[in-house]
């Protein structure tokens, strides 16, 4: 059965009609079943109360859900029941994630009646917060603000056992992001000939059971993320005679991912991307949110477009054979993402969690929400650099060989959370990185030399004179833009160099 949960407000009720179009089933839905039983939900709520009316609800929701075939939407709460939760374990669990004052604005305008839990504003709030894990855990495939439910319906139905999905929604295109183990070899449903990119390592590895019409091979590493790679790429599709009809497919870490969707914005003005993420820095952050480009030696990622995917397919059984650095720069992509997202995520990632398909999907998850709220780049997205204003000012200096990139954003972790005066999460956060054999100090650099460096920084606006920094009051609560004085990122930089 497809089941459709979420927050009052969410849009369930209409989610689980367009679906049951779609399926050419009836919907059925709790709450309008508990009416037809016993009355209005509000009356029911103010005579018998809330404990009552979950009871009921939970009789009425395992019945149906025993049915086993058809499209159901739930009622908000409905997730607090144990038995439920275990019940949705064999079934197809959609969520919409809707944010929280939309949810609001929704349960509470223009209603006759007011919904009995949709009355008190900081009550709402509490509730949308505690059942939010509640949903993220069942969830085999979330749509973030509800929406993309009819493009997204196929994808659902195909998504194998054990992978789930989260849809990312921007204007520049809507697409799946698949978090799950063999997830390379699915149909993308995309037209025309594959031309597959990839590198000399990950080709050799995983290329073989990946839907592809032309295999091309660029030399791994970020020195290879060049305008010279790009235009190679370029000429060999124009040999080949690929068209706007057809569409790449990068199978690699982050460096096949921007090259090759860099090529692919550019090639024909334009042709689609598949990402197949093979590194975990690529799975949790590269292949998601659509920025390409290559590097200049004037500066990291200087040249690029905004060009979304059409798939994300995260394969996490690809990760086996990531050697134990790239794992571990994954790593430092995970903490900075946990940062974000604070929450469930960090509480996991603080207590060691390891880097498994549900910490990969939690991951991709806060991606794809920071990007569906800021696509350009103009605002909040900015806080996904967290970490990077000085994690790139140290890859620059070092000539892109020195340091990996997970690497310098671990250290620019640490200058971050310096800038942020927060000593007691740096500590930890430092204790994560070298638990994970990553580096909390680097010698023979100049740090004047890595401050003039962030002052290069792309993400400046003209004019600015001090460079914006991301920084992090809290888990789960981090703010871009702040401005910082040279000598306390001289500071921050000498402390990684003592
Ligand atoms: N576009 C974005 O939003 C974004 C975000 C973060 C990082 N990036 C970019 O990503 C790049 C870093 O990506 P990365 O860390 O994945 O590095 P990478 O692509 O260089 O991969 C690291 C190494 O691991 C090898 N490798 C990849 N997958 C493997 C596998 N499954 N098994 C064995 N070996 C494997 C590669 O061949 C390479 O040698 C940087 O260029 C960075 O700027 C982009």
């Amino acid at each position: 059965m497809l089941v459709f949960t979420g927050f009052m407000g969410a849009g369930k009720t209409t989610a689980s009609k367009t679906a049951s179009r779609h399926l050419d089933v009836e919907p059925l839905d709790a709450d309008v079943i508990f009416e037809e039983r016993h009355g209005p939900i509000e009356h029911f709520f103010s005579s018998h109360g809330e404990a009552a009316f979950r009871e009921r609800e939970e009789s009425i929701v395992l019945e149906l859900l025993d049915r086993g075939e058809g499209v159901l939407s739930l009622g908000g709460g409905a997730v607090e029941s144990p038995r439920i939760r275990d019940a949705l374990r064999s079934h197809r669990v959609v969520w919409l994630d809707v944010d929280p004052d939309v949810a609001w604005q929704r349960a509470t305008r223009g209603a006759q009646t007011v919904r009995p839990l949709a009355r008190d504003r900081d009550a709402f709030m509490a509730r949308f917060e505690a059942r939010r894990p509640l949903y993220e855990s069942l969830a085999d495939a979330v749509l973030p603000g509800g929406t993309g439910v009819e493009r997204a319906l196929p994808w659902i139905e195909a998504l194998p056992g054990g992978a789930r999905m989260v849809w990312a929604p921007t204007d520049g295109g809507q697409y799946p992001v698949i978090v799950g183990s063999g997830v390379r070899t699915l149909d993308a449903h995309m037209p025309g000939r594959r031309f597959l990119v990839t590198d000399d390592v990950v080709g050799p590895l995983w290329a073989g059971d990946v839907p592809h019409d032309c295999r091309l091979v660029v030399w791994a590493g970020e020195e290879h993320k060049t305008l010279a790679a790009a235009e190679h790429l370029w000429r060999e599709l124009a040999r080949m005679e690929a068209t706007r009809g057809d569409h790449v497919c990068a199978l690699g870490g982050g460096v096949v991912g921007d090259l090759a969707g860099f090529v692919a914005s550019a090639y024909q003005r334009g042709v689609p991307v598949v990402q197949i993420p093979t590194t975990i820095v690529a799975q949790v952050d590269a292949a998601i949110g659509g920025k390409t480009g290559v590097d200049l030696p004037e500066g990291k990622n200087y040249v690029g477009a905004f060009h979304q995917p059409r798939a994300v397919l995260a394969d996490t059984e690809v990760l086996a054979t990531l050697p134990d650095g790239e794992r571990a720069a994954g790593y430092a992509e995970v903490v900075k993402t946990a940062l974000i997202a604070g929450g469930r995520l960090w509480e996991r990632v603080a207590a060691g969690a390891p880097v498994d398909a549900d910490t990969v999907f939690a991951c991709a998850l806060t991606k794809v929400r920071v990007v569906a709220a800021d696509e350009r780049d103009g605002g909040v997205r900015q806080v996904l650099n967290l970490g990077h204003t000085v994690g790139h000012a140290l890859e620059t200096i070092t000539g892109y060989r020195r340091l990996r990139h997970g690497e310098a954003v671990g250290l620019g972790l640490l200058a971050a959370l310096r800038l942020s005066g927060q000593d007691a999460l740096r500590r930890q956060v430092a204790g994560l990185l070298a638990g994970a054999g990553l580096p909390t100090r680097i010698d023979g650099i100049d740090p004047g030399e890595v401050v003039a460096a962030t002052k290069r920084d792309k993400k400046r606006a003209a004019g600015d004179s001090a460079v914006p920094f991301v920084l992090v009051e809290a888990p789960g609560s981090v703010v871009h833009g702040a401005a910082v004085a040279d000598d306390a990122v001289q500071a921050a930089v000498e402390e990684l160099a003592r």
